[in-house]
């Protein structure tokens, strides 16, 4: 009777555990990684801006408001006085207008929120992959196509290495760049 007991605990109790504990952990992983990893994140804005209507049918450069791209670390999200460049005059009886507009008369910035973003502890900088050629779809997707900007590609540090090793492969018309590096201190500062 005794031997038996201790027979079930070993073979089928103990199993069955460290299978739970196993999977349950793996579970746990792969689900933080997801959330960080953010591919497929699109939040809703507070004002319904359209890219597709903007950078697309109207074709307004990307750095008409992303004035940072080529210059700094930051791409940098336009104020409300860029947007009013066009919208004391352009639809200004629509709604979305409207709300813009009283945003811009109280001097408040949009809440807009953020899409795209890698760790504090990681450096990334726009201007020197801009500055390479590297298009913005490659990171960003097709954003002329774009109602409302979800992130497309994984920026996690698998992915910022894939790209730094294999550039050639993955950019042959950027044949005469250097490769990205790959040593820690390049993105650990
Ligand atoms: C008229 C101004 C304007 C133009 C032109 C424009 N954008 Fe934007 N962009 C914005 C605003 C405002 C936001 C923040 C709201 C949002 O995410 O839709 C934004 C957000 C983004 C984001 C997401 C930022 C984040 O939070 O991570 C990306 C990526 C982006 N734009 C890329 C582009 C590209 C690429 C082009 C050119 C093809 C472009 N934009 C043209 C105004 C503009
Ligand atoms: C270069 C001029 C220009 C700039 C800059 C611009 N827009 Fe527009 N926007 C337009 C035009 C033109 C339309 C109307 C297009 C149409 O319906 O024919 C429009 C339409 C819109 C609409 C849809 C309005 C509606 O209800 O029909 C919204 C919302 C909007 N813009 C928000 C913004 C925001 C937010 C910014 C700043 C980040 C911005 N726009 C910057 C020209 C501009
Ligand atoms: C090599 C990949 C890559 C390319 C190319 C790239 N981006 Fe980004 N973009 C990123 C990453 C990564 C972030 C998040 C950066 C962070 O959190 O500091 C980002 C963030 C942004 C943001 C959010 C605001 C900010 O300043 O961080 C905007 C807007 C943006 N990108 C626009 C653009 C535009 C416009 C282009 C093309 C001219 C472009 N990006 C090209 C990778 C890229
Ligand atoms: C589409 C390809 C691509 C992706 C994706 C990419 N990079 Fe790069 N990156 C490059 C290339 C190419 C260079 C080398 C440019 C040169 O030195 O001429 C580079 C250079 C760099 C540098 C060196 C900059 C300097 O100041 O010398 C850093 C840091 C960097 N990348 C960080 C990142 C991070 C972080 C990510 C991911 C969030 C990332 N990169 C994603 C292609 C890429
Ligand atoms: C091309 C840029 C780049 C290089 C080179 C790089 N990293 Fe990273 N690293 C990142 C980014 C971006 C993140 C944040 C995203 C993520 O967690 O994947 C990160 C995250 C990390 C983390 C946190 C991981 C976690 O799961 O929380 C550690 C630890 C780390 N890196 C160590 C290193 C070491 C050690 C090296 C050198 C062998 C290195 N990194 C080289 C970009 C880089």
């Amino acid at each position: 009777m005794k031997n038996s007991l201790l027979d079930y605990i070993l073979r089928i109790r103990l199993p069955i555990t460290i299978f739970v504990i196993i999977a349950s952990f793996t579970l746990t992983y792969f689900a933080s990684r997801a959330e960080r990893d953010g591919v497929g994140y699109m939040p809703d804005q507070p004002i319904n801006y359209s890219h597709k209507l903007h950078a697309g049918d109207l074709q307004i450069d990307c750095q008409y408001c992303h004035v940072g791209v080529e210059k700094s670390r930051h791409a940098i999200v336009p104020a409300v006085s860029v947007c009013m460049n066009c919208h004391t005059v352009a639809r200004k009886d629509s709604p979305e207008i409207i709300k813009l507009t009283e945003y811009y008369n109280q001097g408040k910035a949009l809440p807009w929120k953020r899409v795209h973003k890698v760790p504090d502890y990681a450096y990334f900088s726009h201007s020197v992959h801009v500055n390479r050629g590297i298009d913005c779809t490659v990171c960003h997707g097709e954003i002329t196509q774009m109602e409302k900007v979800g992130q497309m590609s994984s920026f996690t540090m698998a992915n910022c290495l894939d790209c730094h090793r294999n550039i050639h492969q993955k950019l042959p018309d950027l044949a005469g760049i250097n490769k990205g590096p790959d040593y820690c201190w390049a993105c650990h500062r």
